[in-house]
């Protein structure tokens, strides 16, 4: 199994350029089915999550072209020949249910394994269910499968109990197809949504307010083919954010999108760190001045995104005074403190509370374990500055959500190597 090797490194300097974001490109790919026209997709990064979703639709009856010199997808859907996704497929990655919405919508049929859930939590579908089923839709769970169908999609006003991205993004794809009007409240407000909602948009959809708490979509009777370049991933914006922080750096982060990264400016300036809206990308020093603690609560979009906790707590081990982390939006995702504090960070977790002595001990290498896949990335960048050397295993979960990682991370200087353990 390969993992990554990582010295203590010097501070990261230099520029690097942020690759299409995992959480728009996947939605996008589903919402393909809404047609059986051509789409393109561009900006696509190359990541093991899209390769299972480019399999589950070739399963299906898709055509899917890969470039992976121009980071494009043609997909083309005409060959849709079944309802049914291939559960060995969907059980690798949660966000294969997001075909469940678009294929409804498609075929009036659609028959999936029940998601996995993962180490950060138990992930229902409850809210997916209640949204669809609003539709007309008739769904059992048996045997692990949920099994839909649908004569028509049929408008409705849906409230979601809480802004979920994935129930969102199913309904809001079911309902282009519907007849008439639905109005989804409390929606989650996630710029991927919103890219989304766009990709939609030029297929014929009729979607006004993604991005708000409050979507309309106009049902229409067919969608089209359309051309699309996917929003960069603002997660690994914010992860280079922290590379730039953790490593007293300076890092210029080109195509990065400041609007998409409020809450991590925010943050990382109350720490010390400087962030400059620069003409040729986003600028982060942490090498100006002393960097202290701050306090970070995970909440829904716009607030400050549950992704980004693992890693921001990372550099929260490494600035003067105590910090804490309330995790709102996952009930188990905190695993990563662990493997933290072997590195000497003794991180103490109550609940949904971590509690962080920043700086009281320099981080000594160690061998830790991904736990999950922005786990991982905060247990390499902790090694990045670690004494020593730290070896992180498990890094398949790293590479369902990071593109050419270390790679990116060498090119600024990073002392790390991709070996077989
Ligand atoms: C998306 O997951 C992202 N994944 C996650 O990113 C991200 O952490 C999450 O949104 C929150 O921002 C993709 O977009 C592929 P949710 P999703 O539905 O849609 C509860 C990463 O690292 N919930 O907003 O599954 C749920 O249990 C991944 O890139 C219900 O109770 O997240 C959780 O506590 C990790 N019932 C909360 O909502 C439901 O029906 C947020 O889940 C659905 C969700």
């Amino acid at each position: 199994m390969p993992k990554f090797v990582i010295e203590q490194s010097e501070p990261l300097r230099g520029e690097v350029e942020i690759s299409g974001s995992k959480n728009a490109v996947l939605p996008i790919m589903a919402a393909t089915l809404l047609t059986d026209d051509v789409c393109e997709i561009n900006d696509v990064p190359h990541l093991t999550d899209v390769l299972v979703m480019c399999d589950i639709l070739r399963s299906m009856g898709a055509k899917v072209n890969e470039d992976w010199k121009t980071h494009s997808l043609i997909i083309d859907n005409s060959g849709l020949n079944t309802s049914e996704a291939p559960s060995e497929l969907v059980k690798k990655m949660r966000a294969s249910f997001f075909i469940m919405g678009p294929l409804l919508a498609r075929t009036g049929r659609a028959s999936i394994a029940l998601p996995g859930g993962c180490s950060i939590g138990n992930r229902p579908i409850d809210l997916h269910n209640k949204g669809l089923r609003q539709l007309g839709a008739v769904i059992r769970i048996e045997q692990g499968k949920v099994d839909a169908m649908i004569e028509q999609p049929k408008g409705a006003l849906v409230y979601l109990d809480f802004p979920s991205v994935g129930a969102t993004e199913n309904i809001m794809m079911a309902a282009t197809l519907a007849t008439g009007v639905t109005t989804i409240e409390n929606a989650a407000e996630e710029p991927e949504i919103v890219d989304l909602a766009n990709f939609l948009n030029k297929m014929g959809a009729k979607i006004k307010g993604a991005g708000t708490d409050t979507i309309k979509i106009e049902g229409v009777s067919k969608l089209h083919g359309t051309r699309h370049a996917v929003i960069p991933d603002r997660i690994e914006t914010g992860t280079f954010m922290i590379a730039a922080a953790i490593t007293r750096g300076d890092i210029l982060i080109k195509n990065a999108v400041p609007d998409h990264v409020r809450p991590m400016i925010a943050k990382l300036m109350e720490c010390g760190v400087i962030v400059n809206d620069e003409v040729d990308g986003l600028r982060v020093r942490g090498d100006i001045r002393n960097l202290v603690a701050t306090d970070i609560k995970t909440l829904p979009y716009p607030g400050f995104p549950t992704d980004m906790q693992s890693l921001f707590m990372s550099f929260l081990t490494t600035v003067e005074g105590t910090s804490t982390v309330i995790e709102t939006v996952f009930e188990n995702r905190f695993m990563h403190a662990a493997e933290l504090s072997r590195m000497g960070a003794n991180i103490e977790v109550n609940g949904r509370k971590a509690t962080i002595p920043g700086n009281v001990y320099q981080l000594k290498g160690a061998r830790v374990a991904s736990t999950d896949l922005r786990g991982g990335a905060a247990l390499v960048l902790a090694g990045l500055v670690a004494e020593g050397k730290t070896e992180v295993t498990e890094i398949y979960h790293i590479e369902r959500g990071y593109e050419d990682f270390a790679y990116k991370l060498q090119s600024l200087g990073a002392k790390i190597t991709r070996e077989d353990d």
